[in-house]
């Protein structure tokens, strides 16, 4: 559909018995992260700063909800109102679209503003132009150490590919569930059963236990 790399991956991963919003938080990036933090998050799972990178050029589809930019947008500093590393005309838009963000939350951007639809190494290249929507995006282009890769992919399309094909397939072997541990969902979001099932880390049943007793 959006085109990009052809890679494979295996068959047969299962997903998790539980899933709670209060597990996630420290294991995934936030745009309020440095570039420092960021790498060590991935580093933490063996991901290399070029993989960083080349899986970053995952956000040449999709969009951002405007709360996950607006800093950039709205009194940005004591000296500017907006990120000046941001394109003029683009924060210009930018701010037009996300004016009323704080009564319509739904408002969003596309995450790359060139070929939103398109699976490309156009992310990179806008990275370069100051058309990098989120701060992480944006530092990605400043640091040092992540520059190098952001010019390399933005220069040869074929290599973004090859780099994101081979790093999504290690995240795809990433603690990978088996046997009891897992199960293969009959709908991709919900449990086979209806009540989550237990693991060695939480009690049993004590999510639902918890919305029993709120609403008794
Ligand atoms: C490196 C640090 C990263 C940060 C700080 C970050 C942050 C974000 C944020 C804030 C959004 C918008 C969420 C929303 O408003 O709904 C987003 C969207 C997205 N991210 Fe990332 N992300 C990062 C890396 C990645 C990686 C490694 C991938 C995949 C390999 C990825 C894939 C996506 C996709 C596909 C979207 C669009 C989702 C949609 O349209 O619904 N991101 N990211």
């Amino acid at each position: 559909m959006v085109g990009g790399p052809h890679y494979t991956l295996r068959f047969g991963r299962k997903d998790g018995l539980i899933s709670r919003a209060d597990r996630v938080e420290g294991h995934y990036a936030r745009t309020n992260m440095t570039i420092s933090e960021i790498i060590n998050l991935f580093s933490s799972i063996n991901l290399s700063v070029q993989d960083l990178v080349a899986l970053s050029g995952a956000h040449t589809i999709g969009f951002s909800h405007c709360n996950e930019f607006a800093k950039r947008l709205f009194n940005f500093s004591t000296t500017a109102e907006t990120d000046p590393a941001l394109n003029r005309n683009y924060a210009e838009g930018l701010r037009k679209l996300c004016a009323n963000y704080t009564t319509n939350p739904g408002m969003s951007a596309f995450n790359d503003v060139m070929t939103p639809g398109k699976f490309d190494n156009l992310y990179f290249q806008n990275l370069q132009r100051g058309l990098g929507l989120l701060a992480t995006d944006n530092a990605l282009v400043t640091d040092p150490r992540t520059k190098p890769f952001v010019d390399l992919y933005a220069a040869d399309q074929a290599k973004f590919f090859e780099d994101f094909g081979q790093a999504i397939q290690r995240v795809s072997l990433m603690k990978v569930k088996t046997g009891k541990h897992g199960e293969v969902r009959r709908r991709c979001d919900a449990f086979n059963n209806l009540q989550q099932p237990q693991d060695s880390n939480n009690k049993p049943q004590d999510s639902n236990k918890k919305k029993k007793n709120s609403s008794a």
